[in-house]
């Protein structure tokens, strides 16, 4: 099938995809190679949760994104790779060469033992290896687990033991920016925390300095790949069967494992990939995510290769070694599609516009956001200063467990409009409901964001923890995908994203749980109890905001300064420096009602600097703290 071209296709598409959605997803799965074609198109059940999509069939997504575009663009440019450092050179990889190098470190993981089924861990940079090494594991079957290199040695082990992850590959350090991240030595003490769970220890040499190493356990990723050669047949997989776990926060504590599989998750990144940002076949798209968070796995690794893109990969961050990178980095490449988070457009307009008036950008075609809701100040200045008033932005709304693009312009169709996700991807079904779980019809209303009908990329479990799934997404509201997500359809039908219901937190677009924050605040000890909030940030989105209640001899011996930087040490160290709070506030209780909930209302209220209107606090325990906090508040910085 081909794209979506205007008004009209899209209409057509969309109908067809709710009036025969099997129809319509087995048309888009005929574009790929199958080994065996499926039975049926899709089963389900969303009361106790199962969904397969294409069963029977057999396939692997790595013939799907290298092998079957040998014969038409085996000469063609698949990665494009720009370093951290501009005066180090760029990496090219065509489809041939990055197919010889799939396999190659396919047949790398073999020789560890890795095999169907088989978890892998990667702690990587943005280096083309990582791609490589995610493709490598698709191509033998072993589930791929990435973890962001910004986690602490805390947070690798919980994702490392928790996927029970037989080997992890990383790199000896990761430059970003004038930072190096010691990923290598980071990861001895993750490993150290959980001991007898990963065998071998697969390190790039992304640096000459110094690397510490466990012999038996580690070995170089350049002295085994001396070792192989370049043929390795695919793994028949079944379309049900894992391709990778991500993990990601939810409202409790603990990170959970996001599992998607294969035939299903394949068909929606290609179609959403292709449509969203009409992919043309010699353009040259950006995504600047990093793999380690669902966008780079869907529009940097699969979606770009299963459309047989020129895909661009960067190291580096934004403002180094100045603010105009990314814009050097489009003239440089003549890049055509661009895709970026808001908090990365904010931190750019930030710096004022002598860095982007440098810069030509006439190559754009087509902007895109993704990862939290743009404020209609970063839109304009996006669609002024970058696209020139000439490129429709894509503001793409989806998640983790989503897979793929959900609610989205289709860039040059839909008429866009700021702040707005606009309108459900063909074989969405947004729906809003209230508090009681009765949908809420009509336009010009809001409430919760909820699919009502199955999609191809949809979370099939969380990982080990099936009943987690089930409640977490399929128990608030009976017979719908719940997203956490808070919505407004307005007059004409368009869809703009609230932010979180629930207790997420998105700092610069990296979601966050605060229960998950609190209970790294709370392993420092002298803390008795705490409470996160997110408040608005001016450049992250959401800021952290910590109210913390210490040990009255922690008190006594420690200064405020003192303890707040020990409690920001703390979460840096069990989580990483993405959830260090912005703010600390040392109060001396709680607001609790008397069966001992927190009114997190009340705390978020006044992390906004508001400090009235606090509705009715007569179910508190002691009313007094409230004052006392709003006091306290006055002084933190
Ligand atoms: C949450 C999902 C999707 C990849 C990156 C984030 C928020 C995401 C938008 C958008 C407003 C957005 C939602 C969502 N979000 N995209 N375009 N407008 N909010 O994935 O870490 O799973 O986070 O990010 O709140 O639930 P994630």
């Amino acid at each position: 099938m081909s794209r979506i071209k205007n008004l009209e296709d899209y209409a057509v598409d969309y109908r067809k995809s709710v009036t025969d959605p099997e129809g319509f997803w087995a048309a888009q799965a005929e574009r790929f190679v199958w080994r065996k074609h499926w039975d049926e198109v899709l089963e389900y059940d969303f009361e106790d949760y199962n969904v397969s999509w294409f069963k029977g069939g057999q396939l692997n997504i790595t013939e799907n994104c290298l092998d079957r575009h040998l014969l038409h663009r085996a000469e063609k440019t698949a990665i494009h790779w720009v370093a951290n450092d501009p005066r180090e050179e760029d990496r090219i990889f065509t489809y041939r060469e990055l197919h010889e190098q799939v396999c190659k470190f396919a047949n790398v993981l073999k020789s560890k033992g890795v095999r169907k089924g088989d978890r892998v861990c990667l702690y990587m940079p943005m280096i083309p290896e990582l791609a490589i090494a995610v493709l490598a594991c698709a191509r033998v079957g072993a589930i791929h687990s990435v973890i962001f290199g910004g986690f602490s040695a805390q947070a690798l082990a919980d994702r490392v033991k928790d996927a029970g992850a037989k080997v992890l590959l990383t790199a000896n350090f990761g430059p970003r920016g004038n930072k190096v991240i010691p990923l290598k030595s980071i990861a001895d003490e993750a490993l150290e925390k959980c001991p007898g769970v990963v065998e071998t220890v697969i390190v790039y040499e992304r640096t000459k300095d110094h690397t510490s190493w466990t012999a038996g356990r580690d070995v170089w990723w350049h002295e085994e790949l001396e070792q192989v050669d370049a043929n390795c047949k695919v793994e028949i997989m079944e379309s049900e069967d894992p391709l990778f776990i991500l993990y990601t926060s939810g409202s409790t504590g603990k990170p959970k494992g996001v599992l998607h599989t294969t035939g299903g998750y394949m068909v929606y990144t290609a179609y959403t990939f292709k449509n969203v940002f009409q992919y043309e076949e010699n353009d040259v798209y950006w995504c600047t995510a990093d793999i380690g968070w669902i966008t780079g796995h869907s529009y940097i690794v699969y979606g770009p290769l299963l459309e047989g893109a020129t895909s661009v990969m960067f190291e580096g961050i934004p403002t180094y070694p100045d603010a105009g990178r990314f814009w050097r980095i489009v003239d440089r490449l003549k890049v055509n599609i661009f895709y970026t988070a808001p908090t990365a457009i904010r931190a750019l307009m930030a710096q004022g516009l002598e860095y982007v008036e440098l810069y030509r950008l006439e190559s754009l075609k087509v902007l895109g956001t993704v990862g939290e809701p743009i404020n209609r100040e970063a839109w304009e200045w996006y669609h002024l200063h970058i696209g020139k008033g000439r490129c429709p932005i894509v503001d793409t709304w989806w998640q983790t467990e989503t897979g793929g693009i959900m609610i989205s312009p289709i860039a040059g169709v839909l008429p866009t409009k700021p702040t707005y996700a606009t309108l459900p991807l063909p074989g969405i079904q947004p729906v809003l409901v209230d508090q009681e779980g009765k949908e809420i019809k009509g336009k010009g209303v809001e409430g919760n964001l909820c699919i009502k009908f199955p999609w191809p990329s949809m979370i099939r479990t969380t990982w080990g923890d099936h009943e987690r799934c089930k409640n977490t997404y399929f128990s608030t509201f009976k017979g719908y995908y719940f997203t956490g997500d808070g919505c407004r359809r307005d007059e004409d039908g368009y869809y703009r994203i609230l932010g979180r219901v629930d207790d997420v937190i998105n700092v610069s677009g990296h979601r966050l749980g605060t229960a998950e924050v609190e209970n790294a605040i709370n392993m420092y000890t002298g803390v008795i109890e705490s409470a996160v909030v997110g408040y608005p940030h001016d450049i992250k989105g959401q800021g952290i905001y910590a109210y913390v209640v210490c040990d009255s001899s922690k008190l006594e011996v420690s200064t405020i300064t003192e303890l707040k930087a020990e409690i920001m040490a703390t979460v840096v160290e069990k989580i990483g420096k993405i959830a260090r709070p912005d703010k600390v506030q040392i109060v001396r209780g709680l607001p609790k009602t008397r069966s001992g909930k927190i009114m997190r209302r009340i705390l978020r209220k006044i992390a906004e600097g508001q400090v009235e209107n606090f509705g009715d606090i007569s179910t508190l325990l002691d009313p007094s703290i409230v004052e006392s906090i709003k006091e306290g508040a006055q002084k933190v910085e």
